[in-house]
């Protein structure tokens, strides 16, 4: 789909679709008013009739308007004038969208930018726009024998209320587009199944990112981890099959001086458990425990489409957690590669014994953040539920800035505590430490865990376990936290 703004009088611009706002007091936006007068009144009459009441989300399309020149008007019900906010800004675009959608309209025109939201700006407005184009237009049918027919829309215009709204709305589509590109490269990642994305196919993924995005790109293998000293990571694939890689992948966009901030994604392509195995109800499910790796490879893949004037470097510990005569069994103790031994005491916290390694390589970029992104805890779920990710983090300025990205990009997160009175739960009468510190507070004590291998620099965990794919009959990846990280990387860019 492609995205472009412009300044067009609503009335006489002659596309396949307009789009209007109206509310639910039938107040008319400015787009639906101006509309309204070229048709004699028609779209009034409509909502006195009833036939549109402007309830958030409800959508009425209205062909051959008289006096108006496009051939479609959609009006999109955009609820209470005085409850408008970002929230409803971004369900009557996803509804406009949908409903366009519906149609054999191959380009539409959005006059929805114009609408007032406190606190947001026009760049804002063109994100959320395209991002919801992509969301409502997006398919996963790559493993079906039979694909889905094309969509006709591929058009989308964002009108500009003005000359010089028009400037920002274009870097606001600039930037949606990178996003919601780098989402769906997480979305396909996340939503291919496990016998197809393996550790290998990530590592070539990454290859081929690399060099249609001009990243630098490194991929170690077992015998190389082994050197370093990875006893954590090497632990977790022993049951396998299939050899684990670890990936780097480099985006420079500044100076060689230029500290970079290093994101680290979880990338088990499929959690078993291992010997302390899940029981089988869902397990499929645990496919998507690669989408932390996902969202680094969108993330550094949105970074290079925007060109941000950053150093960014993706780390991608990733293997299977399989049971298996090789595999590792509860209680063994392993050395990680920060020389701290660990007794493995649950073999399916896994995820934290592949990023304890991750976190110790980070060490050597001497990055000026570090930011881990994984589908740790099941208790992270419980706790926060679907709507926000868990944030861990060591340094007050860093969660703040996620805290205030996740709410610009409505990927929101909910930061949990790391004091030192979780860690007790991680005593091992023969290790260093366990890898499991009980029920209680199950997503604390895991990024407690973290914590041992970053005392070097500043860090943030976040737990995407509740928000990184749904469940149910809506079953797929979403493409989460790659806005989030976006976000907090273009401010870092421009600070
Ligand atoms: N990948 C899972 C976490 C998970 C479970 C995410 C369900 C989303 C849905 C992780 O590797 C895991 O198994 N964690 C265990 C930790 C426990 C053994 C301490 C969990 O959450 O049960
Ligand atoms: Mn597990
Ligand atoms: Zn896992």
């Amino acid at each position: 789909m492609e995205f472009n703004t412009k300044f067009a009088i609503p009335e006489k611009n002659p596309v396949a679709c307009v789009a209007a706002g109206v509310f639910e007091s039938r107040k008319l936006s400015g787009a639906a008013d101006a509309l309204d007068k070229a048709a004699h009144g028609q779209i009034r009459e409509l909502l006195r009739s009833g036939d549109m009441d402007g309830k958030m989300g409800s959508t009425r399309m209205l062909y051959r308007v008289r006096g108006v020149a496009a051939e479609r008007v959609l009006l999109v019900g955009l609820g209470r004038e005085k409850e408008f906010g970002e929230k409803q800004y971004r369900e009557c675009a996803r509804a406009a969208l949908a409903a366009v959608q519906e149609t054999g309209a191959s380009e539409a025109c959005l006059y929805l930018a114009e609408l007032p939201v406190p606190g947001r700006d026009a760049a804002w407005k063109a994100r959320q726009l395209v991002l919801a184009s992509t969301e409502v237009s997006y398919r996963f049918d790559r493993m079906k024998s039979k694909k889905a027919e094309e969509r006709p829309l591929a058009h989308v215009a964002i009108s500009a209320v003005s000359k010089r709204d028009a400037s920002d709305l274009e870097r606001g589509v600039r930037e949606g587009h990178a996003i919601a590109a780098g989402m769906t490269l997480a979305r396909d990642l996340g939503n291919l199944p496990a016998n197809v994305c393996t550790p290998s196919y990530l590592a070539e993924t990454s290859v081929k990112l690399g060099r249609e995005w001009k990243l630098a790109v490194e991929v170690l293998e077992q015998k190389d981890m082994e050197k370093l000293g990875m006893g954590s990571l090497l632990s977790v694939a022993k049951g396998s099959h299939q050899p684990p890689k670890f990936v780097i992948l480099r985006y420079s966009g500044a100076g060689k001086k230029d500290r970079p901030v290093v994101l680290v994604g979880k990338g088990i392509t499929f959690d078993t458990g291992g010997i302390s195995i899940k029981p089988s109800a869902e397990m499929d499910e645990m496919k998507f425990d690669m989408c932390g790796a996902a969202s680094v490879l969108g993330t550094l893949r949105a970074a290079a489409e925007l060109a941000l004037k950053l150093n960014v470097i993706g780390l991608i510990p990733t293997c299977e957690n399989m049971p298996g005569g090789a595999a590792t069994k509860p209680g063994d103790i392993v050395t990680s590669m920060s020389g701290q031994t660990i007794e493995i005491l649950n073999t399916d916290a896994e995820g934290r014994l592949i990023l304890a390694d991750a976190l110790s390589y980070a060490e050597r970029f001497e990055p000026q953040a570090v930011v881990d992104i994984a589908t740790l805890t099941g208790a992270c779920i419980i706790a926060l539920g679907h709507v926000c990710s868990g944030l861990f983090a060591n340094e007050e300025g860093l969660a703040g800035e996620l805290q205030a990205a996740g709410a610009d990009s409505w990927d929101r997160v909910w930061r949990l505590p790391l004091w030192e009175d979780y860690q007790e739960q991680l005593k091992s009468n023969f290790a260093d430490f366990a890898n499991i510190g009980g029920r209680a507070a199950g997503s604390v004590t895991a990024a407690c865990f973290l914590s041992r291998f970053t005392r070097k620099y500043d860090w943030a965990h976040l737990d995407i376990a509740g928000t990184a794919w749904k469940s149910g009959k809506e079953k797929g990846a979403t493409g989460r936290p790659v806005p989030l990280l976006m976000t907090f990387l273009i401010e870092r860019a421009t600070k």
